[in-house]
């Protein structure tokens, strides 16, 4: 299987919604060398096809990575990327059911980072999932959050947002970039990887999609959940990358 095209298709399908999105996973890994040094022991949580682990590589060679989801698909493509990297390890679990982090190793991390995954959450559930990272996390150490962050205070900021977001849209998909439908359709045409496609769509079909919450939610839940401190290291309208530090 050529894990490398269905990286590249899954970052430019996730670009058709994130044009910034690079920019997002740079600022991310700022702030995890900034806190955590060269060879950073790091969370990659809701990891996907391992987005932030791959740039988390290529930025920091000496970093140690602990991937975890619960998508087989998406996990069958990170675990053929990274095959034979004693760098990174994966770990199944839904995080929305407490006591996934006893999947996990005892060692605190440096840094919990993820990307365009909690806005998928219902907030008591999202609320929890914080109180968890605190645990996670050492002193000192960083979650690092970046996602959807509209703010209802703002309605026509927002449409403005909703404005660019369709002219970058119309530009990407005059290119050829496949939406997330597309993309997933795509899968669904390769056999080898249906057992995968079947499984992901049994867990994620009937899902109910939780309401994205705004950034002084967040800060909120984050600081009751026993960070200290808690900010934004790159926002847009709508969108934001959220640091809290334990
Ligand atoms: C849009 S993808 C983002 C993946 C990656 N961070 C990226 O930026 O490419 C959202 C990810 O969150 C994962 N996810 C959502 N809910 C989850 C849950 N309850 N437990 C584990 N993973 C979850 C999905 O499986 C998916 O991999």
């Amino acid at each position: 299987m050529n894990w490398e095209a269905w990286q590249r298709s899954w970052d430019r399908q996730q670009e058709l919604y994130l044009p910034d999105r690079e920019e997002r996973f740079r600022v991310m890994l700022e702030v995890v060398e900034a806190t955590g040094g060269k060879s950073p022991w790091v969370l990659d949580l809701a990891c996907g096809t391992g987005s932030i682990t791959t740039r988390l590589f290529a930025r920091l060679p000496e970093a140690m990575s602990v991937a975890v989801d619960r998508d087989p698909t998406l996990l069958a493509m990170a675990r053929g990327s990274f095959d034979g990297d004693s760098r990174i390890a994966f770990v199944v679990a839904d995080l929305e059911e407490p006591g996934w982090t006893l999947e996990l190793p005892a060692e605190p991390f440096d840094a919990v980072l993820t990307a365009t995954a909690t806005h998928w959450m219902q907030p008591a559930t999202l609320a929890r999932l914080y109180a968890d990272l605190a645990t996670l996390v050492r002193p000192g150490g960083v979650f690092v959050n970046a996602d959807h962050v509209p703010d209802p205070e703002t309605p026509k900021l927002n449409a403005v947002d909703e404005i660019i977001q369709r002219s970058h849209q119309e530009h990407a998909r005059a290119e050829g970039a496949r939406d997330w439908d597309e993309w997933w359709a795509d899968v669904a045409d390769e056999p080898r990887l249906a057992a995968e496609y079947a499984a992901s769509r049994a867990i994620f079909d009937s899902r109910v999609r939780g309401v994205p919450q705004p950034l002084a939610w967040h800060r909120a839940r984050l600081r009751e959940a026993g960070f200290a401190e808690t900010g934004v290291a790159w926002r847009s309208i709508t969108d934001a990358v959220i640091v809290a530090i334990r």
